[in-house]
């Protein structure tokens, strides 16, 4: 090997989506290892709209594990961090000593630089921790040389990016043993499966900083007997009503459950005591929108689903995608001088009737929604194969534009 290029370090680059859930998981039986008490179902996004990309860089030069996230050092310290790392690097080890040969013994005692941006504003107020940590996961496996299932070190940074290590349709089985090991994301239709299917991600002008999704869910556990209920006695049907609309691609099944089973959510948090808000009054007023936008046509044609958090995630089919966005910008007037209304996928523009106004009608809320994401389901995690994308110069420091 030349000289020059001993200490050169082995640098791969990964993108992983962000995914919306339409069973929602909502509690932990094991806070360690992320055991939840339900399965849930969720749909991955399009990464030309919403991704998270990370570069991870192995060095003997390098002298200590650093990360870097949206252009900041952080404290490589953080528990979750700490056992992806740690499950990555166990892996590895036991397929060396197994025999595999794609894994490199020298890199196994090197220490990584990790940097990781978002394609999308933090202020979105979008769980990034799911896309964030799919990607840590999926990108250190590729510099270890580690194939094969990987969800359930995911699970270990946070339990939704479990679900972000596959596109197109995706459950977590929730599993029953103590060590987590059946705990695991499973593909239920890939991303091609249901092509008319299509996501806009209402972002709501923020007021504050909402509970976090793991000491809300914790309380949620603690004092919540309509949570356990939810567990034990509803979640397990509407996983299998799911499963099975999403394979028949039934429309109006999957909405309805998609509706149902957030408002629960919200209703579990509402029992929490104390309890927990996470719904705004831009969130309700959607709530009413689509129900009787779905009322004036006498179907249901446009879900909502919320997470933790006050914006809007609404499902449709791509034949009603303009009008209902029309719909929204009317109820929802933008401010005129701002930037971009509508992000991501082309809309058309459509006219709203009269009689659809006055249907809904509702007192409109200036500003109450800053912007619309408009994108549909997507890949999982892909390697960026042009280096020029790498976000660590050859350095191993962060690009000086990141
Ligand atoms: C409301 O996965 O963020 O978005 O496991 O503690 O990191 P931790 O929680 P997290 O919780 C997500 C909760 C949710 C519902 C869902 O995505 O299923």
């Amino acid at each position: 090997m030349p000289e020059d290029t001993v200490d050169k370090p082995n640098t791969v680059t990964c993108t992983a989506p962000v995914n919306i859930a339409v069973i929602k998981y909502w509690g932990k039986r094991d806070e360690e290892l992320i055991l939840p008490i339900n399965s849930s179902l969720s749909v991955t996004l399009h990464q030309d709209q919403l991704k998270t990309t990370t570069t991870v860089a192995s060095s003997r030069s390098f002298q200590e594990d650093r990360i870097w996230l949206n252009g900041k050092e952080e404290d490589i310290n953080h528990p979750r961090l700490q056992s992806c790392l740690r499950e990555i690097r166990r892996l590895a080890r036991k397929r060396r000593s197994d025999g595999d040969p794609s894994v490199d013994a020298t890199t196994l005692s090197h220490k990584v630089h990790i940097c990781s941006v978002n394609n999308f504003p933090t202020a979105a107020g979008l769980a990034s921790s799911a896309a964030g940590f799919a990607c840590l996961v999926y990108t250190l496996a590729r510099v270890f040389g580690v194939e094969g299932e990987l969800s359930g070190i995911a699970r270990q940074g946070s339990g939704s990016a479990c679900r972000s290590m596959y596109g197109g349709f995706v459950q977590w089985i929730m599993g029953q043993r103590d060590d987590g090991k059946d705990s695991l994301a499973q593909q239920v239709e890939p991303e091609t499966h249901w092509p008319e299917l299509r996501v806009l991600v209402l972002v709501a002008s923020a007021e504050r900083k909402p509970v976090g999704s793991t000491s809300g869910m914790q309380t949620s556990v603690q004092t919540s007997c309509l949570l356990k209920h939810r567990a034990e006695s509803v979640v397990p049907g509407r996983m299998e009503q799911m499963i099975e609309a999403v394979h028949e691609k039934d429309f109006s099944t999957f909405a309805e459950l998609t509706m149902k089973d957030s408002n629960q959510f919200h209703a579990t948090c509402l029992d929490t005591y104390p309890p927990i808000f996470y719904l705004n009054s831009v969130s309700r007023q959607v709530i009413s929108l689509v129900h009787q936008y779905n009322r004036h046509y006498g179907e249901t044609r446009v879900a909502y689903t919320f997470d933790a958090g006050p914006n809007a995630v609404i499902y449709t089919l791509q034949e009603h995608v303009a009008e209902f966005i029309q719909v929204v910008q009317h109820f929802f007037p933008p401010e005129t001088n701002g930037g971009q209304f509508i992000k991501g996928l082309p809309v058309r523009p459509a006219v709203v009737s009269q009689e659809l106004k006055q249907a809904i009608g509702l007192e409109p809320m200036p500003k109450g929604i800053s912007y619309i994401i408009s994108t549909k389901a997507g890949p999982g995690p892909r390697v960026v194969e042009d280096p020029d994308q790498h976000l660590l110069g050859s350095d191993g420091l962060p690009k000086r534009d990141i």
